[in-house]
């Protein structure tokens, strides 16, 4: 650290939602092992986050928190009173349920599972675009109904809870940013509580419905005996829904905004090969998730800074790919002939790597590569960002094409 005053991490700062990087690159250089006043951990640089998504001394489960945010504890206690203890997804468990969990969900969501939906994919992507080009909003029409239909289709969802799902889903997300009011926690257990209670009874009806779809498929995963209890099923199609789509968003809202300001990027993209190098260049660059959470099993320590056992980490996955040690000193450029893109940290790292990375990177390849190639001479007349700290994105994007 420099002898001036020291760098915070503070995201509600003027000007960070709009672009938090030059505040990752302040950190990186002055304080790389970042503690806040909250007692919290953040880690910005890449071979850190990299490190530690990987360590079998990180927990993904709050119950092992002994150093917390007191009021932020107090607050989410109140307002869920005792559901967290029931509401257990794949996120937030750790070896050996996750493992059992993981291997089970894995072999209902196969890579033929995945892939069987390319043509699907495309036509929503060319109705979106045909709707855009009627004056619709990118955001609106594409980036945000492209991932939420997919999955709900895919899960075999009913289409007439699309609305419900859209608000529920959107308060409970508010809960992984690192600053959230009062309202905004209790808006999330009032959400978290309905859907759950709507998809246990989903998962009742499509128990004595079953048909050719993922909750179908994870009604009946097998492994030596064992199956999901009904509980555990409501759980993993929560997760599945919520991250299936509240990220997906960011990436193409994201991708086509930078695709569409750089025009000599636009101008490589020449087909299907090219499409796929580019969404794993658009991951590092966008970030979609831009933090990863985990608690400290022991003491830990990192640059000659020692964690404490029981504290909350976050691993700044956003930070880690415009990491400049990592990319180079062009990181915070978008460059789609870049090496080693596939290395980027936005589906995290280790066992919680993202189950639904192929899903995401078919969904983003085909309506950013659709997009650009149907309106080559777009330009941005307006945008606004979402708020969200961490999955941050845009909420809005118009575009004259
Ligand atoms: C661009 C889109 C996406 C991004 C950037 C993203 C990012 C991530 C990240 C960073 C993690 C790891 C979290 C951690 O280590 O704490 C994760 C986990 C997960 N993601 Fe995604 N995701 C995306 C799309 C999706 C989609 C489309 C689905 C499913 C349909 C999905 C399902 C999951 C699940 C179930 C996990 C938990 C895996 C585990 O705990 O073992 N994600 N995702």
């Amino acid at each position: 650290m420099t002898d001036s005053a020291p760098v915070l991490f503070n995201p509600l700062e003027a000007g960070y939602l709009e672009d938090p990087y030059e505040t990752f690159a302040e950190l990186r250089r002055e304080d790389p092992v970042h503690q806040s006043p909250t007692g919290s951990w953040i880690l910005f640089d890449y071979d850190d986050v990299f490190t530690i998504l990987r360590d079998p001394a990180m927990s993904v489960d709050d119950r092992n928190a002994e150093i917390v945010n007191e009021e932020r504890r107090a607050a989410f206690k109140a307002a869920f009173e005792d559901d967290e203890r029931e509401r257990r997804s794949i996120l937030g468990l750790d070896p050996p349920d996750h493992n059992r969990l993981r291997r089970l969900i894995s072999k209902a969501f196969s890579a033929r599972t995945v892939e069987g939906f390319r043509p699907r994919v495309q036509e929503l992507v060319d109705a979106a675009l045909e709707r855009i080009a009627e004056g619709g909003d990118v955001i609106e029409e594409l980036a945000f109904p492209l991932p939420f239909d997919v999955i709900s289709e895919m899960l075999g969802m009913p289409a007439a809870d699309k609305d419900m799902i859209r608000d529920w889903s959107g308060a409970i997300v508010k809960t992984i940013d690192p600053i959230i009011t009062p309202e905004e926690v209790a808006a999330a257990a009032v959400a978290n509580r309905e859907m759950s209670a709507h998809l246990a009874e989903v998962v009742a009806w499509k128990r004595d419905n079953l048909g050719d779809d993922l909750l179908s498929a994870m009604i009946q995963a097998e492994e030596d005996g064992d199956q999901m209890s009904a509980a555990e099923l409501r759980d993993q199609v929560s997760v599945l829904f919520i991250a299936g789509h509240e990220t997906t968003v960011n990436l193409i809202g994201g991708g086509v905004r930078a695709l569409v300001e750089r025009p000599d990027q636009r101008a490589l993209l020449t087909g299907p090969d090219a499409d796929a190098a580019m969404i794993e260049e658009l991951l590092r660059f966008v970030s979609p998730v831009q933090f990863s959470r985990r608690i400290t099993l022991e003491d830990t320590e990192i640059k000659g800074r020692v964690i404490p056992k029981g504290s909350f980490v976050l691993a700044g996955l956003a930070s880690a790919n415009h990491d400049e040690k990592r990319w180079g000193p062009d990181a915070d450029e978008l460059d789609l002939n870049r090496a080693d893109t596939g290395q980027h940290m936005a589906f995290g790292s280790g066992i919680h790597y993202c189950l639904g990375a192929s899903l995401a990177k078919l969904e983003g390849q085909i309506a950013i590569g659709s997009f650009a190639r149907r309106f080559p001479n777009a330009t941005i007349t307006d945008y606004e960002w979402n708020g969200r700290i961490n999955l941050r994105g845009l909420d809005r994007l118009a575009v004259e094409i």
